[in-house]
């Protein structure tokens, strides 16, 4: 009998609450002394009319609702229990936004690995993670747990990550069902207000937003979760054009849909259904299957059936591909499976040393004035200052999965470790967001002796994440009164101010890129953010992260990306009637692909072979690359093109590859990337994809700043 056959015959069985049943999945209040299943759940899970949990970790806790669910109700049909597992688990690596700016694909795959590892052992099945909405505006806060600016670089980090959570077997122990989300353009919020409204071109959707959606299905991701938000009015979870009609249809994505928390009730709020029922009926029809926490479907589908909305053939087919996600996890063979061995000792250990080194790697050094960094090796005497400087609990950044509070390096920590014998001075001087001023002055008086000013700024790690829009990008609370006074002193001194800026956005500060002597970003590193941190300022390693997100000067250029179309007025400073502000620059803060290393990198002689293609061909980009610096450090080389005519505007700059060099000082190497033609097809105006031939011109360097870029011609046949 196979595994489809057996559903059917389970299918056949089941009464209508049992079938709903499957089709909800509700949360369990995780406390550390365990689970409070919420509201009347345990008995609904012996009586079979709740099929799927959230919120749920520990081994003992999962398997104790497992034998429910398995021993005690009518068919024993196991749960599927899935939890935020975004950049780790109980070790905690660097937010996504920081990962991706380590441009390097194995990376994704090995931390998603380590956390699907962490989390299974927990019992847990699934995973609410890739986040792949691809974002332009800082305002919005959940840019943090994504990709980035840019549709290649989300494609790539999304295919990563399912291989690296779900494993080369679904029902695999250390296996987890990966969940792609939020399906989708959540990152285009209207002012970036989290939940507001989305309304973008089909065209955007297709070249910006889909992409990596599209990738996540390539990679067999077992699940997609509609985003909370609209899309020109049609709430994506009563999305039928683009769930049943896109990501069924058109990609022939057969896994589960799930929806995110509460989303079918909210169809109402949304102002497409009068009630539940209608609300239940719309996303069963656009596809949904899982219904969070809303209970929509188990009190509205009965409703919508009477009321001849849906049929119990629709619920057939969602309920089929729920179990059929469950058989292939192998919860029916063995519910057990995940948590019946504990993480070893060794196996915690290697996760955290890969969180330092991944950390490491993942901190962008934004300047570094008269190379300030990396600090004397022989440094004894250093003030480590901010509110920011030694606090534990918000180096894990938002979406912290199962990690506790504390044990989690700090700053000073890794300082004091580094530097065993050296006099560090610790001093707050204020908190992350309070009005407060009391302790400037002691923090000032704390850098009496100090060679050096680690000065530890930025956000908590609540502001960025979900619900966690800000209208202003500075320095929050009274941090700027701090900065300025520790610059004061310090630059009178003639001593070096170092900042490390937490944060979950590019955050608006051009007083401090030009005060501070160096900047380095560290985003949320994670667990071992105060060792990984120590090993860049001390020199230990070279800082070798990129900007995986357009760095604005001012608020008002947002949204600012580099793969923008030049319109018919590009900026020219020599003609007032050009796209440009009275007040600020067009050019960024800081450009996609930014970041120094403690090396002195020069690209030329670049070469693509061959200068003529068709659309089946391979082109090779090669570029040579000289490390002119007194220390090894890591290049990251991009490779643009720019189709300056066809039969639709195209960006000035659209990212097709990166690769990365390793090179000792004085050493020489060659940047190989090699680029289909097929991938130089591009959405034409009847929004079908097309090969075009013509001139591309290609555009190879280290950051998306085309006037740093080398160019060669391809033309294309
Ligand atoms: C939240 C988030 C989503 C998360 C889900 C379950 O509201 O939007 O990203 O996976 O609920 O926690």
């Amino acid at each position: 009998m196979t595994a489809l056959s057996r559903i059917d015959a389970l299918i056949g069985q089941m009464t209508l609450a049992e079938k709903l049943g499957q089709l909800t999945m509700t949360a369990a209040g995780y406390a550390v002394t365990g689970p409070i299943i919420a509201g009347d759940s345990t008995a609904a899970i012996r009586e079979g009319t709740i099929g799927n949990l959230l919120n749920m970790v520990g081994a003992e806790h999962v398997h104790e609702v497992q034998r429910i669910a398995v021993e005690e109700s009518r068919l024993g049909i196991p749960l599927l229990i899935g939890y935020d597992v975004v950049h780790g688990h109980r070790t905690v690596f660097p937010v996504p936004i920081a990962e991706a700016g380590i441009f390097d694909r194995q990376v994704w795959e090995q931390t998603a690995r380590a956390a699907a590892a962490e989390a299974a052992a927990d019992g847990l099945a699934m995973t609410f993670a890739p986040m792949l909405d691809i974002a332009r505006d800082p305002r919005w806060g959940r840019g943090v747990e994504g990709p980035g600016e840019d549709p290649y670089v989300g494609a790539q980090f999304a295919a990563a990550k399912v291989r690296g959570f779900q494993g080369g077997q679904l029902a695999a122990a250390d296996a987890l069902a990966a969940c792609a989300k939020h399906f989708c353009a959540y990152g285009a919020v209207t002012a970036g207000r989290d939940y507001a409204a989305v309304d973008v071109s089909v065209r955007c959707l297709r070249e910006v937003y889909l992409p990596p959606f599209a990738a996540a299905v390539a990679a067999g991701v077992a699940a997609v979760m509609p985003a909370f938000t609209d899309i020109a009015g049609v709430p994506m979870t009563a999305n039928r054009e683009l769930l049943a009609g896109w990501l069924r249809g058109r990609l022939g994505f057969e896994g589960v849909i799930v929806t995110d928390y509460n989303a079918i009730a909210e169809l109402v709020r949304h102002g497409v259904a009068a009630d539940l029922a209608q609300a239940a009926a719309l996303a069963l029809q656009a596809g949904v299957d899982i219904d969070m926490m809303a209970d929509a479907y188990r009190r509205g589908l009965p409703v919508a059936l009477e009321r001849g909305l849906v049929s119990i053939t629709q619920i057939d087919t969602a309920v089929r591909r729920v179990l059929t996600l469950k058989s292939r996890l192998g919860l029916f063979t063995d519910p057990y499976r995940r948590g019946a061995t504990p993480e070893s000792a060794a196996a915690i250990a290697a996760h955290r040393l890969l969180a330092r080194q991944v950390a490491a790697r993942s901190l962008v050094l934004l300047t570094n004035r008269n190379e300030a960094l990396p600090l004397a090796a022989d440094i004894h005497d250093i003030a480590v200052v901010g509110p920011l400087a030694d606090s534990s609990i918000d180096m894990r950044g938002p979406w912290w999965g199962a990690a506790a509070e504390v044990g989690h390096v700090t700053v000073l920590s890794g300082l004091r470790d580094a530097l065993p014998g050296a006099r560090l001075v610790h001093a707050a001087g204020v908190a992350v967001a309070e009005p407060a001023l009391g302790g400037i002055a002691a923090a000032v008086a704390a850098c009496e002796r100090a060679q050096a000013v680690v000065l530890c700024l930025g956000e908590s790690a609540a502001m960025s994440g979900e619900a966690a829009s800000r209208s202003e990008l500075g320095l929050p609370g009274a941090q700027r009164q701090l900065a300025e006074a520790v610059l004061a002193w310090a630059h009178s001194r003639g001593v070096p101010v170092i900042v490390v800026l937490f944060c979950g956005r590019p955050l608006v500060l051009p007083w401090l890129f030009e005060a501070a002597d160096a900047v380095l970003g560290a985003w949320f590193p994670g667990s071992e953010a105060g060792h990984a941190i120590a090993d860049i300022l001390l020199g230990q390693v070279s800082p070798g992260a990129r900007l995986a997100t357009t760095w604005p000067r001012a608020l008002g250029q947002v949204p600012l990306f580099f793969s923008q179309r030049p319109g018919g007025r590009p900026e020219d400073p020599q003609d007032h009637y050009t796209s440009r502000y009275m007040d600020v620059a067009n050019t960024p803060q800081f450009p996609f692909g930014h970041g120094l290393s403690y090396g002195r990198f020069r690209l030329d002689n670049l070469r693509i072979t061959p200068a003529r293609a068709t659309a089946d061909d391979r082109i090779l980009v090669q570029v040579d690359v000289q490390n002119d610096g007194a220390r090894p450090a890591e290049e990251t080389v991009f490779l643009f093109v720019h189709d300056r005519v066809a039969s639709v505007a195209r960006p000035i700059l659209e990212l097709k590859g990166f690769t990365k060099l390793q090179l000792a000082p004085g050493e020489r190497g060659t940047a190989t990337l090699a680029l289909a033609a097929s991938a130089l097809r591009f959405v034409g105006q009847d929004l079908e994809l097309v090969f075009e031939p013509g001139e591309v011109e290609v555009l190879v360097g280290s950051c998306a700043d085309a006037a740093l870029l080398l160019r060669a011609s391809l033309i294309l046949e």
